[in-house]
């Protein structure tokens, strides 16, 4: 039997790989995972992608069990679109200081004061706030939901105040009301450690999460002439991965959880890819370990429960988010 790689043995991690399939084959499950899973978990997984692109595959695949390397609202999400398939997350305390940031009680209060208006839900959210709102949206396709409400609409975005203040920007909307959530890993990568990184790589190219708190600070930049324009990308994870590919640049900053570099020096090994902090790591999306993940697969543990009402009411709102916008990056 084989047992979960401790360090970086290339037989251990091919025997552990390995009897992560046969798991996988024998409960007819399909792995998917997101990109800032563990290395080891991102290359085991039958899916690698972004949150929108990892839905639409929860939606859409054919197997009895999906079991989800990420965190508890993206189990959620796949559960919600998938009701009669098992959802098993292997550790059931992986959070999002996001998604803690509000509560269904403060969606009803908050609608409440604006009667009439339109709530929109970034995916980083739970099952239950999903129930209270009208549409979801991811990064990838934030813009493209609030471009699917018409001009006059009054809309409250929830929870995130950086891809608030991003969508505020990239589709002029001014009637648009931002709940003041962030998330601890991105808010942690601020102006100031991208203004430090920006002028010690004067040639490299950025790519920035509209989650960071540093996305405004990227922007200013450019508006100031510091930066080129063509230098400075926001982008969703599966942006960044399509953005990777083409890439002709020697150097590339990223600025979101470093998990993402995998994928990233994978998809495009002649660029060299570096964190604009090296610190930027979320614990939760690393408490999805190699072991846990065996042992899921083998006793089926970490269920995702979602109770019929609550879902019904947010699987409204997440086949809205489902529906718009192109397809983002969910690859083998
Ligand atoms: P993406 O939708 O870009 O994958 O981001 C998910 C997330 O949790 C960011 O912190
Ligand atoms: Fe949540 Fe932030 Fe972790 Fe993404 S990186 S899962 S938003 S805590």
């Amino acid at each position: 039997m084989a047992t979960a790689p401790a360090a970086a043995d290339t037989a251990t991690v091919q025997d552990w790989a390995a009897e992560v399939r046969h798991l996988a084959a024998e409960r007819n499950a399909v792995i998917l995972a997101h990109n800032y899973q563990r290395p080891e978990i991102q290359d085991v997984a039958h899916h690698t992608g972004d949150s929108l692109a990892l839905s639409r595959l929860a939606a859409e695949v054919d197997a009895d069990t999906i079991v989800f390397c990420g965190v508890h609202f993206m189990a959620e999400t796949a559960k919600i679109l998938s009701p009669e398939k098992t959802v098993l997350l292997p550790d059931l305390n992986a959070g999002c200081s996001l998604a803690d940031t509000i509560t269904a009680e403060d969606v009803r209060a908050w609608r409440a004061e604006h009667p009439g208006a339109v709530v929109v839900a970034y995916v980083n959210t739970s099952a239950a706030v999903k129930a209270e709102t009208d549409i979801c949206c991811t990064s990838s396709n934030a813009a493209d939901v609030i471009r699917s409400i018409p001009e006059e609409q009054e809309i409250l975005f929830l929870p995130d105040q950086f891809l608030g203040a991003h969508v505020k920007r990239v589709t002029g909307r001014d009637n648009i009301h931002v709940w003041m959530g962030e998330c601890h890993v991105h808010a942690g990568i601020d102006g100031h450690s991208l203004r430090e990184r920006v002028n010690s790589e004067p040639d490299a190219e950025v790519y920035v999460h509209p989650e960071c708190g540093c996305a405004t600070s990227a922007l200013y930049l450019v508006g100031s002439g510091a930066v080129p324009e063509d230098r400075v990308k926001v982008l969703s994870t599966g942006g960044m991965l399509s953005a990777a590919e083409e890439s002709t640049a020697d150097k590339v900053l990223v600025a979101t959880e470093t998990g993402m570099l995998h994928q990233l020096r994978g998809v495009n090994p002649d660029t060299a890819f570096e964190p604009v902090n090296s610190r930027a790591e979320c614990h939760y999306m690393k408490m999805i370990t190699a072991d846990k993940l065996l042992t899921t697969l083998r006793k089926g543990t970490g269920e995702i429960v979602v109770d019929d009402e609550t879902a019904a009411r947010a699987r409204r709102s997440v086949e809205r988010m489902v529906a718009i916008g192109t397809p983002s990056r969910g690859g083998e």
